[in-house]
């Protein structure tokens, strides 16, 4: 499928985005390790979430899905049952290496595998960790990508400085701290999104947090509940850049996930000059949303690294786009992590965004873009990545011409509805 875009001149209207995807993976794993029904409203139906529902039903927890709830039967920590074949996690990165988690303290044995962006992707950052613990997990180049077999078994507790700032690491090591006597602790160099912790606690696990530490005691109870998932602050971020980068209009983002480890976005547009509004605010489990609204704005370039990153690690390619529409140079440094994702996001974006008109650099570290360049029309490349897609996208409202954007299928990863929701205000964008 290729997503055409034509230079749009103003966008109008209130709009809802799909639910978290952090936070839908999330739902299931932990209602499939609770005792009793677990109720989820919001959940994201894109193939990401759906990969994690097919793993957990090959695993022998039973999940019901109907328009817009999932109802997981959860079975308790030790409920899960060998799979007669291998999962397939598809392109989700947060499904293999949570899911790895729980499986290290499983007593069987079970085969990981997912499409070939997911085979490229480091994973020993969590073998090597629950292979600490006492799982037995073999994969290619000694265990460090996908397939793997994890062997799961009896896990020690442990405390552990993560190199690098992952809830996905991080969320692994707690998932597999469920089944450890004692306190299993995680410190991060910087904080990243705590969603594996306000969760557990929800369900009922005794879990820490420190500024850059998170700890939880295994072998909790957890109890079914309800639970109610805000919108994706990740999808509502390209419509929050196209509000702001288009020449007129205002947009209005209902029930967004505001949890301050992942609102970067917010704080970035508004000192770049975007006129943006939260209203409405409340609070679910833990979990802030709020209702956002962005006017179209003149933006200016701003220097963006350090603890910033994690809070905004899955918009860099659409702050990108709004940078492109900046006056004056934008810095995003301390952003490697970006080359490990989907795709190797900081060349995709530079490479694509240059197609384009824009001025961008690519550092070893992040990327220098010189705003205000024209931009122009192009036929772009999706890199089998669902945010590269669409940050083009939103960067084709703004260019001269029409922006082809092929293989753009892939935005059904985390947002099936994308191009309709662009088109209910008043974009002008047409899927081939
Ligand atoms: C996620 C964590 C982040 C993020 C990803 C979702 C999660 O990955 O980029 O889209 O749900 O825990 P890392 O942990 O690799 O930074």
């Amino acid at each position: 499928m290729d997503l055409r875009i034509q230079e749009t001149l103003k966008l109008e209207g209130t709009i809802t985005v799909p639910g978290d995807k952090s936070i839908s993976h999330r739902a299931v794993m932990l209602g499939a390790l609770a005792q009793g029904t677990t109720e989820v409203s919001g959940f994201l139906m894109g193939e990401d979430c759906l990969s994690t529902i097919a793993c957990f039903r090959k695993l022998g927890i039973s999940i019901e899905l109907t328009e817009g709830k999932v109802r997981i039967h959860g079975k308790g920590l030790d409920g899960l049952e060998e799979s007669g074949d291998v999962l397939d996690v598809g392109n989700s990165g947060t499904t293999i290496r949570l899911l790895t988690g729980i499986l290290a303290g499983q007593s069987f044995t079970t085969f990981l595998t997912g499409d070939s962006s997911i085979r490229k992707r480091p994973m020993g950052r969590i073998t090597q960790p629950l292979i600490c613990m006492g799982a037995e997990i073999m994969g290619r180049k000694n265990a460090t990508l996908a397939p793997l077999a994890i062997k799961g078994g009896k896990l020690k507790k442990l405390e552990y400085s993560t190199p690098v700032a992952s809830a996905q690491v991080k969320s692994a090591l707690l998932l597999a701290g469920l089944y450890a006597d004692g306190w299993t602790e995680v410190t991060e160099p910087a904080k990243s999104r705590n969603h594996t912790e306000l969760m557990l606690r929800a369900f009922g696990a005794q879990v820490e947090e420190g500024e850059n530490t998170a700890r939880v005691k295994g072998r909790p109870t957890l109890l079914g509940r309800q639970i109610k998932v805000p919108s994706d602050i990740s999808s509502a971020a390209f419509f929050l850049a196209a509000g702001a980068i288009v020449p007129e209009g205002a947009l209005t983002i209902r029930n967004v996930g505001l949890n301050p480890t992942r609102s970067g976005i917010i704080d970035i547009l508004s000192q770049m000059g975007a006129k943006i509004t939260v209203i409405n605010k409340a609070n679910l489990d833990g979990e802030i949303t709020g209702d956002v609204r962005v006017e179209s704005s003149s933006l200016k370039g701003i220097s963006i690294g350090g603890a910033m990153i994690p809070r905004l690690i899955d918009e860099i390619p659409v702050i990108a786009v709004l940078a492109a529409c900046a006056s004056g140079v934008t810095e995003i440094r301390d952003a490697e992590e970006l080359k490990v994702k989907e795709s190797n996001r900081l060349t995709a974006i530079a490479k694509e965004l240059t197609k384009m008109g824009a001025r961008i650099e690519e550092l070893p570290d992040g990327l220098k873009i010189f705003g205000g360049k024209a931009l122009k029309g192009a036929t772009c490349a999706s890199y089998h990545d669902h945010r590269i897609a669409m940050a083009l996208a939103v960067a084709g409202l703004k260019a001269h011409g029409e922006t082809v954007i092929n293989n753009a299928d892939i935005v059904n990863v985390s947002f099936p509805k994308f191009a309709a929701s662009l088109e209910s205000i008043g974009a002008l964008v047409r899927v081939d």
